[in-house]
This record gives C-alpha cells, sequence and structure tokens, in this order.
C-alpha cells in the first residue's frame, strides 16, 4: 500500500499589516496586552473587495503545485479547510477549481468545517484516499478571511486581536519510499463545548441550543423568520464567540496528549522529532506544550507573531515558512498537532 508524501507546500498572506498599535484606533487594547497574552505583534488583513478566502488559497496552491512540480491540471482532487468561506454555500473547494482554472470535471472538491483543526483532519482524509489508491495528485489547502467577521471594536476584543488572514497549501502524492510519508493521523472531538468557540448565527438552530438569549425571532410565523433576524445584526451574534480561558485550559492539555500518542504509536520519543508545528492558536499555548515536551526552541516552529491566529491556515504557512527558511528538510520526523473549535484537536505525524 502507498504511502502519502508532502510533495509540496505553499503559502500566501495579504500584503496589509495590521500592527497591534494599529488596532487601537478601533478598540481599547495595548500592545503590551496583546504581545503578553499571546505573543501576536501584527497580522495579515485583505484588501476589502480584492481578496476572498478562495483567492488566497488560489494563490497558496499554485505556488504549492509549483513546489511539487505538476500543473494545477494535474490535480485530481481537491480538500479547502476553512472557517470563513466565500458563500455559506457552495463551498470553497469548487469555488477554488474554477479560480485555477481546472476545467476537468473527474475531480472532486470536499470542504472541511473543523476550524483549528481543519488542515489536520484534511491531511487525514487525504492519507486514506492515496493509500487506497484512489488519487494520486491530492490539493490541500487552508485558507482564511477572519477579517471581514470579526467585531473590532471594545466589545470584541477579546476575539479580534487574535485572528489574522492567510492561506496554506500542500500537494499529496503517493511514495512508496521506506524513509518518508505519512506515518499515523489522530483525530479527536468533544462536543460538550461547542458553543464555547463558536459563530452561532445565521444558522438552523432557531435558539434551541439556548433559548434564555433572545434572537428576535418572528413568533408570528411558523416558517422563517429566524435566520438573520434585527436583533442577531444590532447584537452582532454573528462574530466569533470565545470562552478564552477555557480554551487555553483545554488546549495546553490536549496539544500534548495528542502529540505523544502519535509518537508513542510509532515507537517514537518527543527528543526524536525534528519539528513541531502547531497550530499557531496562541504564543503562550505553543511554549507551554514546547515546555511540556521538554523540546528545544529548534524543535517547534512558530510564527504567530506576524500572522496571529490564521485557523486552517495556520499549519500550512507555518510549514511553507519552514521549507523556505531551511528549518523542515527532507527526511525530517515532523508532528503537526491542532486543538480548536468543536472542541476538536488532531495530530499529523510524517517524514518529509
Ligand atoms: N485588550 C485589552 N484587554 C483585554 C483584551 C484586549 N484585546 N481582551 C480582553 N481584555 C480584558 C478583559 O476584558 C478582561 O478584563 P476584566 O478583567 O476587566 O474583565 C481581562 O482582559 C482578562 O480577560 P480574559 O478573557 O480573562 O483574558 P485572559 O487572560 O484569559 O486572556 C486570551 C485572553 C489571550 C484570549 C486567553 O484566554 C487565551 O489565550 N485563550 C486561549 C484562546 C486562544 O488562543 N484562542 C485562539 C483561537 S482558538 C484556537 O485556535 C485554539
Amino acid at each position: 500500500m502507498p504511502k502519502t508524501k508532502i510533495a509540496g507546500i505553499g503559502h500566501h498572506v495579504p500584503e496589509n499589516i495590521y500592527t497591534n498599535d494599529d488596532l487601537t484606533k478601533y478598540m481599547e487594547t495595548s500592545n503590551e496586552w496583546i504581545v503578553e497574552r499571546t505573543g501576536i505583534h501584527e497580522r495579515r488583513f485583505i484588501t476589502k473587495g480584492e481578496d476572498t478566502t478562495t483567492s488566497l488559497g488560489a494563490k497558496a496552491a499554485k505556488m504549492a503545485c509549483e513546489n511539487a512540480g505538476i500543473e494545477v491540471d494535474e490535480i485530481d482532487f481537491i480538500i479547502f479547510a476553512t472557517l470563513s468561506p466565500d458563500y455559506y454555500f457552495p463551498g470553497c473547494g469548487v469555488l477554488l477549481q474554477r479560480e485555477l482554472g481546472i476545467t476537468k470535471t473527474e475531480i472532486g472538491a470536499l470542504d472541511i468545517r473543523n476550524q483549528c483543526t481543519g488542515f489536520v483532519y484534511g491531511l487525514s482524509v487525504a492519507d486514506q484516499f492515496i493509500q487506497s489508491g484512489m488519487y494520486k495528485n491530492i490539493l490541500l489547502v487552508g485558507a482564511e478571511v477572519h477579517s471581514v467577521a470579526l467585531d473590532f471594536s471594545t466589545r470584541g476584543r477579546n476575539v479580534s486581536v487574535l485572528f489574522g488572514d492567510g492561506a496554506g497549501a500542500v500537494v499529496l502524492q503517493p511514495t512508496t519510499e521506506e524513509n518518508q510519508g505519512v506515518i499515523n493521523t489522530e483525530l479527536h472531538s468533544d462536543g460538550t463545548y461547542a458553543e464555547e468557540l463558536s459563530v452561532i448565527s445565521p444558522g438552523s438552530h432557531s435558539g434551541v441550543y439556548n433559548r434564555e438569549v433572545n434572537y428576535g425571532f418572528d413568533e408570528e410565523s411558523d416558517l422563517g423568520g429566524f435566520f438573520i433576524t434585527q436583533t442577531i445584526l444590532d447584537e452582532g451574534l454573528f462574530h466569533p464567540h470565545m470562552n478564552g480561558p477555557l480554551v487555553f485550559k483545554k488546549a495546553v492539555v490536549k496539544f500534548p496528549e495528542v502529540i505523544v500518542s502519535a509518537l508513542k504509536k510509532a515507537g517514537y520519543e518527543s527528543n526524536d522529532l525534528d519539528l513541531l508545528i502547531p497550530h499557531q492558536a496562541n504564543l503562550r499555548i505553543s511554549q507551554f506544550v514546547q515546555k511540556v515536551l521538554k523540546l528545544r526552541d529548534d524543535q517547534v516552529f512558530n510564527n504567530i507573531q506576524r500572522y496571529g491566529n490564521t485557523t486552517a491556515a495556520s499549519i500550512p504557512i507555518a510549514m511553507s515558512e519552514a521549507l523556505i527558511e531551511g528549518k523542515l528538510k527532507r527526511g525530517d520526523l515532523v508532528c503537526l498537532a491542532a486543538f480548536g473549535a468543536g472542541f476538536t484537536w488532531a495530530s499529523a505525524l510524517f517524514r518529509f
């Protein structure tokens, strides 16, 4: 059975840099608060009307294909992970196909809505398709445009200072090389805390999970009248909500757990790792994980300082930068790990 190798990597981030000081023009916050709690110094935001999640993803995808030495037409399956799609539906997978100019229809496009773990979940799905022999060139993209939906007033500051826009992509192919390819992937979920990191509206819930909140539904009508209401708009219920301390508490446990488990299953210890690329949630979380696993600085790659948290895009952007900087080399033992909304958490262990 073939294994899955990462044949090419690419990324794209918008040109517009917003520093922490820039954000103080919109909300009550400070560079010191943001750096101390999150490690973030700046993030990138798209120019409104110029880019979308798909267009960022397409730029990253082209770079990944070039890096893999293939034409976009050779792609036979697309997996697109994002929480900030261009449209409610259809998903970004088909939009990416169109944007890349792939006109053949013997191709599948799958959208993944797993937020921060979307890329690792996508890698696990792709790995199954490659191992089974179903596809030979899978394009896996993680991309986000958060800036259009964040609350940049003081009300939303605990969330909005964390996130940035960007995209990353990989091309996955079969390999029979002994010292190359995905070794294992591990996926977890716990729906108990689903609303603790969420965007709840618009949606079909019509207040089912929380009847205490007044969503302003049209009580007169049996049909419709609850997808988008004036109250949802006025109260900003379409903005992300996050219980930051709970996310932090869970993340610092689940990250090390899922990494150690992946290593253990393959007969490795953290000392054997050449590179850990954690989802860039918060520098404090990554530093905590590094400490628990007793990893050296050169064993962990972080770039959240420059991009903020780009959710599904954070791992492939980091992979691409690590490759460019010579920190990710062929033959390296690499672990990807993520934790996020759901809650879901996941890891992927591979020889690059
Ligand atoms: N600037 C200034 N003050 C702020 C800001 C801000 N941007 N945001 C919140 N505060 C204030 C709060 O209003 C609160 O003030 P109060 O004490 O007067 O009420 C105070 O700071 C502390 O608020 P907390 O939310 O308790 O702050 P905490 O110390 O927990 O830090 C943070 C917040 C950084 C979000 C932290 O909880 C955290 O890192 N959580 C992990 C969440 C995370 O990383 N999410 C990433 C997305 S999810 C993922 O990718 C896994």
